[in-house]
This record gives structure tokens, C-alpha cells and sequence, in this order.
């Protein structure tokens, strides 16, 4: 079995659900995000309505279930939660749908995997709160229109781009997460210290963050490795050298990369020559799924400046030279966010 990447942001863990934020004022970061959804969080309240649809993207990891329990705990409200490849069939929906009670969230992780059937029953629904169901089949076939409960659609994804344009036109509020800034992290590592009872002071706190790859999963996955590196090997303290010792055995480097990283940015350089090299065969060439690059890896490490998108395909800049070690050929890409 291949190993499983600390690293990687999209493997979600069960200890994730304890150190949940439950509240708006517990959740970190994303400040204007968090100010919108509450204005339109008290106003459906005063009004005592169901809130707009709500659509939020960004990388794995970055807080978007978290914030779909958020909205129906601060409303008081239930949530069903579900995935798009999860609802294989139109009838898949409808049962979850007819069992809304008025107000509910009903969450739809992975919003853009939804198969074309269901997501032309959920227009309706979104739309009218109308239920279409086809009853037989043949030339008796009977279409019946069901009344739904006003309920919230939150649906959440990785990839905006891939949600159909119909879909995305019925959710009234539209939200991007943005990667974490360090001290927000660091707050998130204390926060979580807290809560699974370990003593973390500032200052190593503050190491786990700035190797976090700016995403909160990350920092509580490091911060678990790094409670067990000081308990196993000293006496349980957790200091700034010691935070960076843990870091250094699991192979985290100063920039947060791990080994996938590196052998991404490695093949980049090495073996393909700074590019420009298609999606496929650099995954092929660091034995992981396409979308695994796609998804997990490539959106921070352009975000850090180390590669480009080209229409030709990726190529390391001179930041992902000088990170390995190797010297930049002349006509080397700058990072486009230089
Ligand atoms: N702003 C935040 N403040 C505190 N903790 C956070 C925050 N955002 C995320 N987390 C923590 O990070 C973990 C991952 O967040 P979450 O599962 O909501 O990410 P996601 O965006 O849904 O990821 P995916 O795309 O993989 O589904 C959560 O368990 C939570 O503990
Ligand atoms: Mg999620």
C-alpha cells in the first residue's frame, strides 16, 4: 500500500470532528467570509426565513464542511450531509429532500461530482422548492410536483470551475476560501492544543504554522505528529526546538513541503528539464493520481511561486530551483506572482 502523505490536504482524519469550530466566533480566519455569512446568518434569523443557498470553494482543508455545521449551528438547525458521487440517483435526492424540515441545511460535499440526472432535479428544488418525480415508466408514466420545505442548500467544492453554470447561478451566496495566513494557524495549532490537552507554547506553535502549507488540516495533523515526537522522545515538552525536530523526522521542510512536494518539483527539474510537462505524466512520474497533483498539491505550490500553469503545461520557476539546490537555466520563468 502506498503510504499515506502527512502532507497531503485532502485525507480527512476522525479526530477532525473534535476540533471542529462549532461557532462562527470559534472558526479562524477567513474574517470576510465569516462577517458576510453573518449578516445574511441574523437576517434570515430576524426574518425567520431560510438562509440563501450558500457555495463554498476552495483547497481541501481549508474549512468548507466545517463551516456548513457552523451556518446550522449558529441557525439552530439540522444538517444532512451527503456528497455528490453519493447520490447516485434522482430518487437518492428526492428522499433526503421530502425528509427536510423547514429551515434545514442540506449539504452537498463535492458538489460539482453530482450526475447530470439529480442535478436537474435539484434545480427545481433550489429554484421553487418543487420536487419533479416521474412515477412509472413507459407511455403511463405519471410526472407529479411535490411540495418541499424551504430549506438551505450548502454545497461545497475543489473545484469551482467544474460546477455547471445552472448551478452555480442558483446558490445566492458564493464563497471562496483562501489559504491561512501563519498567525492564524498558529492560533488554530493553540486553539486545538487546548482541546486535545497538550501545553504549546507561542513560539512553537508558531513553528507548526509556518510549515502548515496554510491550511488548518495540516496544522492539527503536524501538531498530533509533534504531540507524539514529544511525548515518545522528550518527556512531553513542546518547545520551539523540539517542534522543529519532530518536523525534521517527519520530513516536513522549513516551507511546510513534504516528500510529495519535493519529488514533484524534483521531477520537474531533473527529469523533465524545468518543463513545460503535462499533468499526467508528472503524476505518473511521482506514482500519484492526476487529480491528487491537481487537487492536493499543485494549487500551494503555486501558490509559493514554485511552479507555473502554462497552456503547455507545468514548468519549475527559479524558486523551485533554488529550493532544490540546482542552478536555473537562463531562460528559467520567474514565478507569475512575482
Ligand atoms: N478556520 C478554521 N479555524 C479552526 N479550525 C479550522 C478552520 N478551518 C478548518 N479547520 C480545521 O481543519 C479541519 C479541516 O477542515 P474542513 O474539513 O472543514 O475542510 P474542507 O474545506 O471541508 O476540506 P475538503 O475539501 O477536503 O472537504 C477541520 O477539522 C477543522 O478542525
Ligand atoms: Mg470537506
Amino acid at each position: 500500500m502506498r503510504e499515506e502523505s502527512l502532507l497531503n490536504p485532502a485525507i480527512e482524519s476522525e479526530d477532525e470532528l473534535s476540533l471542529r469550530p462549532k461557532r462562527l466566533d470559534d472558526f479562524v480566519g477567513q474574517d470576510r467570509v465569516k462577517e458576510r455569512l453573518r449578516i445574511s446568518i441574523e437576517a434570515a434569523a430576524e426574518e425567520q426565513r431560510a438562509l440563501d443557498h450558500v457555495i463554498f470553494s476552495g483547497p481541501p482543508g481549508l474549512g468548507k464542511t466545517t463551516l456548513a455545521n457552523v451556518i446550522a449551528n449558529e441557525l439552530g438547525v439540522a444538517i444532512r450531509v451527503t456528497s455528490g458521487p453519493a447520490l447516485e440517483r434522482p430518487g437518492d435526492l428526492a428522499a433526503i429532500l421530502s425528509n427536510l424540515q423547514p429551515g434545514d441545511i442540506f449539504f452537498i460535499d463535492e458538489i460539482h461530482r453530482l450526475p447530470r440526472a439529480v442535478e436537474e432535479v435539484l434545480y427545481p428544488a433550489m429554484e421553487d422548492f418543487k420536487l419533479d418525480i416521474v412515477l412509472g415508466k413507459g407511455p403511463t408514466a405519471q410526472s407529479i410536483r411535490l411540495d418541499l420545505p424551504r430549506f438551505t442548500l450548502v454545497g461545497a467544492t475543489t473545484r469551482k470551475g467544474k460546477v455547471t453554470a445552472p448551478l452555480r447561478d442558483r446558490f445566492g451566496i458564493e464563497e471562496k476560501l483562501d489559504y491561512y495566513q501563519d498567525h492564524e494557524l498558529a492560533d488554530i495549532v493553540v486553539r486545538s492544543a487546548s482541546i486535545i490537552g497538550v501545553e504549546i507554547g507561542r513560539p512553537a506553535a508558531e513553528v507548526l504554522a509556518r510549515r502548515s502549507r496554510s491550511t488548518p488540516r495540516i496544522a492539527n495533523r503536524l501538531l498530533a505528529r509533534v504531540r507524539d515526537y514529544a511525548v515518545a522522545r522528550a518527556d512531553g515538552d513542546l518547545n520551539e526546538e523540539i517542534a522543529a525536530a519532530a518536523l525534521d523526522v517527519f520530513e516536513v521542510d522549513p516551507l511546510g513541503l513534504d516528500k510529495v512536494d519535493r519529488s514533484i518539483l524534483e521531477a520537474l527539474v531533473l527529469k523533465f528539464g524545468g518543463g513545460p510537462v503535462g499533468l499526467s505524466t508528472l503524476a505518473i512520474a511521482v506514482g500519484e493520481e492526476p487529480e491528487t497533483v491537481e487537487d492536493a498539491y499543485e494549487p500551494f505550490l503555486l501558490q509559493i511561486g514554485m511552479i507555473n500553469r502554462t497552456p503547455r503545461g507545468r514548468v519549475a520557476t527559479v524558486h523551485a530551483y533554488s529550493h532544490l539546490g540546482v542552478e536555473a537555466p537562463a531562460n528559467t520563468q520567474t514565478s507569475l506572482l512575482d
